[in-house]
C-alpha cells in the first residue's frame, strides 16, 4: 500500500511541477513515506532523517532548497513528536491527507506562515475527502498496478498498529474503483492487485446504491476489456465469504493465489491476538476454497514469540504449516508495539526463543516453497513479463501463482503474457523459456 500511496503523492505534487528523481541529492523534496508494523520504526526513520538532513545541508551550500517530509504510519503515530524531535523536517502527514500536500508544500516554501517549530503536521482522519480528492490522472503503472479499494481495520488485533494509524475500515465506491481501473487498463496495465488493510471486508457503494461486498467489485472489474489478471490483498479469514470464495471458482481472471494469514496455530494464542477464529475454522475455510479452486496456491503472514506462547503452542503452528501446506509466507517475531494490549503482557517471550523459532518455522516454510516451486517444473504456463530480467536478453514476469520466472525474451514482449516452459525452480523463482508468442492467461 504504501508502493501506491507514494505514487498518488506523486501525482498530487506532479501539476506543482515535482517529478521523480533518482538521488536524493538531486532532489527540492525529499518524502519519506514510512511504515509501523513492525520493529523499531520510529528509531529508524529518525536515523533515516539524519541522512537526509545532511543532504539538505549540502544543497543548502549550493544555494538549493530541500523541503523534507515525512508521511505514513510512522508519521501519524509520532504526530507532534516528530516537531520535538526532529524540529528541521517541514511536513508530517499522516497517510489520510496525501491530497492535502500541495497546500502543505506551499505553506511550508513560505517560510513565515509556518507553524512556530515550522513543522505541518496533519495527522487527522478525513479518509473519504482524501479518495474524492486526489487527482484522476496518474502515472502509468506499468505492466502490473496497485488499486487502493479499502483502508482501515476495525478488528484490533491485540499485536497491531494498524487499527490507530490507519484508522476505521473505509471503502471506496464502487463507481470510482472501477473509474481508476479503467484507466489504468487504458494505461497499459493487464494485471491490478486490489489492496486494502482487510481487503475482503470490502463494503462498498455501488452505482444502483446497494452494497457490494468484494466478490461483487471483482466480477465487475473481471469485465474490464484487457484487464487479464486481478489479485486481491490482504484478506482476513473471518471476511472470507461465500460469494468471494464462488468468485475463485467462477472467475477466470481472478488469480489462484490467495494471501490469507493465520499469524499462528495455536487456539489460545489465536484467542489471546483476537483474531476471531481458531484452527478449526482457518483449516475449514483452506478446504471450502481448495474445493471451489483446486488450483489455489496458499501464503500467509506468522508471528512467532506472541506473548505467552509456549513451545507447545509453536509446534501447533507447524502443525498447522504442515496441514495446510503453503506455497509462500512471511513471519516475523512477534514485536511490541507502542499502545497496544499485547505489549502490557507480563509474558514476553525471550528473545532467544523468538530467533530459534522464527528459524525452525521458516525453514518448514522454505522446504514447502521450494516442493511448490518444483511441482511447476514441466508445465508450460501464462506469464505476465514485467520488467526486465537479471541479465541481457532476459525479462523477468509472474506466473499466476506470483512466482518470478525468468526467461530470454523479446523486449517487445513486456507487457504480454505468454506461455513459458519451466524448466528449473528454486525457493525464490522459476526459469524458463517461451514455448509460445502469447497465450491466453488461464490458472488451471
Ligand atoms: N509484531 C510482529 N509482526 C507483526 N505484524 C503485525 N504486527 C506485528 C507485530 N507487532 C505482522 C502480521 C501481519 C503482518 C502485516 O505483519 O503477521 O499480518
Ligand atoms: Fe492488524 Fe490485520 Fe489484525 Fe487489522 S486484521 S488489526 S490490520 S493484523
Amino acid at each position: 500500500m504504501n508502493v501506491y500511496d507514494s505514487a498518488r503523492m506523486a501525482d498530487v505534487l506532479a501539476p506543482m511541477g515535482y517529478a521523480p528523481v533518482d538521488a536524493p541529492d538531486d532532489a527540492d523534496m525529499v518524502i519519506l513515506n514510512t511504515c509501523h508494523i513492525r520493529e523499531k520504526a520510529a528509531e529508524k526513520v529518525y536515523s533515516e532523517l539524519g541522512r537526509i538532513r545532511q543532504i539538505r545541508e549540502r544543497r543548502a551550500a549550493l544555494g538549493r532548497q530541500t523541503v523534507i517530509a515525512v508521511a505514513g504510519c510512522v508519521a501519524q503515530a509520532e504526530g507532534e513528536e516528530m516537531r520535538v524531535r526532529a524540529p528541521f523536517v517541514d511536513i508530517v502527514l499522516g497517510p489520510q491527507t496525501y491530497h492535502r500536500l500541495p497546500e502543505m508544500v506551499a505553506r511550508a516554501a513560505r517560510a513565515g506562515d509556518r507553524s512556530p517549530s515550522g513543522v505541518v503536521v496533519a495527522t487527522d482522519f478525513p479518509v473519504e475527502a482524501k479518495f474524492d480528492e486526489l487527482p484522476e490522472a496518474s502515472a502509468p503503472q506499468g505492466p502490473t498496478a496497485f488499486l487502493t479499494v479499502q483502508e482501515g481495520c476495525d478488528k484490533f488485533c491485540t499485536f497491531c498498529v494498524v487499527p490507530y494509524t490507519r484508522g476505521a475500515e473505509f471503502s471506496r465506491p464502487a463507481r470510482q474503483i472501477i473509474a481508476e481501473a479503467k484507466r489504468l487498463v487504458a494505461q497499459g496495465s493487464l494485471e491490478i492487485t486490489l489492496l486494502g488493510q482487510n481487503v475482503n471486508a470490502y463494503r462498498g457503494a455501488s452505482a444502483d446504491g446497494s452494497t457490494w461486498g468484494l466478490a461483487e467489485l471483482i466480477r465487475a472489474l473481471a469485465d474490464i476489456p484487457g484487464l487479464a489478471r486481478i489479485r486481491y490483498t490482504t484478506s482476513h479469514p473471518r471476511d472470507m465469504d461465500d460469494a468471494l470464495i464462488a468468485a475463485h471458482r467462477e472467475i477466470p481472471a481472478l488469480m489462484p493465489f490467495l494471501h490469507l494469514p493465520v499469524q499462528s496455530g495455536s487456539d489460545r494464542i489465536l484467542a489471546a491476538m483476537n483474531r476471531g477464529h481458531g484452527t478449526v475454522e482457518y483449516l475449514a475455510l483452506v478446504e471450502r476454497l481448495r474445493r471451489a479452486q483446486p488450483a489455489l496456491a496458499l501464503s500467509s503472514d506468522f508471528i512467532v514469540g506472541f506473548p505467552g506462547e509456549t513451545d507447545a503452542d509453536f509446534a501447533a503452528t507447524l502443525d498447522l504449516v504442515r496441514k495446510v501446506n503453503y506455497a509462500q509466507a512471511f513471519s516475523f517475531k512477534y514485536s511490541p508495539r507502542p499502545g497496544t494490549p499485547a505489549t502490557l503482557a507480563e509474558d514476553q517471550v525471550p528473545e532467544e526463543a523468538k530467533d530459534e523459532r522464527l528459524q525452525a518455522l521458516q525453514a518448514l516454510l522454505r522446504e514447502q516453497q521450494l516442493g511448490f516451486n518444483r511441482g511447476t517444473v514441466g508445465r508450460t504456463i501464462p506469464v505476465l513479463l514485467e520488467r526486465p530480467g537479471r541479465e541481457p536478453g532476459q525479462l523477468l514476469g509472474r506466473s499466476p501463482w506470483l512466482q518470478p520466472v525468468h526467461l530470454e525474451a523479446p523486449a517487445a514482449a513486456m507487457g504480454r503474457i505468454v506461455a513459458v516452459g519451466v524448466r528449473a525452480a528454486t525457493a525464490t523463482s522459476l526459469s524458463g523459456r517461451l514455448a509460445a508468442p502469447v497465450m491466453e492467461d488461464a490458472a488451471a
